[in-house]
């Protein structure tokens, strides 16, 4: 197993490409499975979790080519309505799967993805959404097995206690393309990664309305159709760039990176005293020395993601005082605490809320990576401190980060891989 490590303290300087949207990729690859047809996908990051759904896909019958940033998925035989536990249970995003093959085979059975290092993670949304379009349901030995006649469109209303839920307006959306009708879905996710998806299917000939908002209307049609479509650029890989410059006190640039997408954190990193701006279609990021503290809640979109938290936090443990950030969307996603106090930094939790004490400096120190943008953030710490940083377990990063060590060496990082002993 690799380790990273990290000597601290460098500034980083010069251009970053910002690879495509993982969780804009994952929906999109489940959703070829709505078409006889080939459909070609451009811009798909080669990361552990695209080629897991890529696996998935082969295991229900598809042909997986990627080539460079491109997938090509074509029918191979007979469709497959299971989805195995051993690749689910690697990826919550595979079950994104249940909806297209619901639609397409009329039955599905697919594997319960179970909770994971950033909280439960239930499913009932997306049950409540497929049950509402006619499917019935039962859950037995750990799969989901969902059968229907035909789905018939009906009106939804999707939110849950923490909001809308992304991959459960997934689902219903892919299900409802091919049911008979029009479905209505309220308080639908507005994620960008969900008008993209919803795009896609539009190019596919699906009739949907109201993308990018929390109000869908899906009018069902016979047939979908191969489509060829290029995928946005990853908004969170796009933040943690702009963060670790400001952590970092680095002016850099990012090339084909996000930024109506993320305004939320730009408005935020400008509170810190970062200015974030764009030029000549290149993405410019220019902090100042002090960091100043910024307190933060997540939200679903248009609000701060979830999926940024993190590497925030890390940047206020470096702050000209104290912050406090509340996870509204996973309230116990704060596992990362503990190893950036491991760290140097000063953060404790009470009730709901990370409470962050800023320090001058932070210090190198070995670390563990728990999971895809705790591990981010400790690689954002790692770069800011002093002295050298040992990440252990960073095959996590390897699921959503595309090139991630090359993309830091480019900027002028000293990070290298060394083996685990
Ligand atoms: N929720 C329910 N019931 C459900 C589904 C969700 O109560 O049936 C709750 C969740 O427990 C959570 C909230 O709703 O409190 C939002 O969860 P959501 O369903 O939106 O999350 P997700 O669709 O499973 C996607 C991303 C995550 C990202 C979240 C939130 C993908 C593949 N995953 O997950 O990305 O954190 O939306 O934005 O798109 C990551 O990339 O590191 C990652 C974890």
């Amino acid at each position: 197993m690799d380790k990273l490590i990290i000597e601290g303290g460098k500034p980083l300087k010069g251009e970053v490409k910002i690879s495509g949207s993982k969780n804009a990729a994952l929906p999109i690859m489940a959703a070829t499975l709505l078409t006889d047809e080939p459909c070609v996908i451009r811009n798909v990051p080669r990361l552990r979790d695209t080629m897991t759904m890529g696996k998935l896909l082969i295991s229900l019958g598809k042909d997986v080519d990627f080539n460079n940033n491109t997938a090509v998925i074509k029918p191979k035989g007979k469709l497959g309505h299971v989805a195995e536990y051993e690749i689910v249970a690697t990826m919550r995003g595979s079950f994104c799967v249940l909806g297209p093959l619901l639609s397409k085979l009329r039955k599905a059975k697919v594997s319960l993805p179970g909770g994971c290092v950033i909280g439960i993670r239930p499913v009932d949304l997306h049950l409540k959404g497929l049950s509402a379009l006619g499917a019935k349901i039962d859950i037995a030995n750990g799969f989901v097995n969902a059968r229907v006649r035909q789905l018939k469109g009906n009106n939804i209303y999707l939110g849950g206690v923490s909001g809308s839920s992304v991959l459960a307006t997934a689902n219903v959306m892919m299900a409802a393309t091919l049911a008979k009708g029009v479905t209505i879905i309220e308080s639908a996710a507005c994620e960008p990664e969900i008008a993209d998806l919803a795009k896609f299917l539009v190019a596919m000939g699906a009739k949907i309305k109201g993308i990018g908002s929390p109000h869908l209307k899906i009018t069902g049609v016979a047939k979908l159709k191969g489509t060829n479509y290029r995928i946005i650029p990853d908004r969170i890989e796009s933040g943690t760039y702009m963060i670790m410059a400001a952590a970092t006190r680095s002016t850099i640039t990012l090339r084909q990176g996000s930024f109506n997408h993320l305004i939320a954190l730009v408005d935020k990193l400008s509170e810190v005293g970062t200015k974030v701006y764009q030029e000549k279609g290149l993405i410019k990021i220019q902090p100042k020395k002090i960091i100043k503290p910024v307190s933060m809640t997540t939200h679903p979109y248009p609000g701060f993601p979830t999926d940024l938290q993190a590497q925030f936090m890390a940047l206020m443990t470096l702050a000209n005082g104290v912050s406090l950030i509340i996870d509204k969307v996973y309230p116990d996603r704060f596992i990362h605490i503990s190893e950036l106090n491991r760290m140097g930094a000063h953060i404790r939790r009470e009730g709901l809320s990370a409470i962050v004490e800023g320090v001058r400096n932070l210090y190198g120190a070995p670390v563990m990576a728990s999971d895809l943008r705790a591990s981010a953030a400790l690689i954002i710490a790692g770069l800011a401190a002093k002295g050298r940083t040992e990440i252990h377990r960073i095959y996590h990063l390897e699921r959503g980060y595309e090139n991630l060590d090359e993309k830091l060496c480019a900027l002028g990082a000293s990070v290298w891989r060394e083996k685990t002993s």
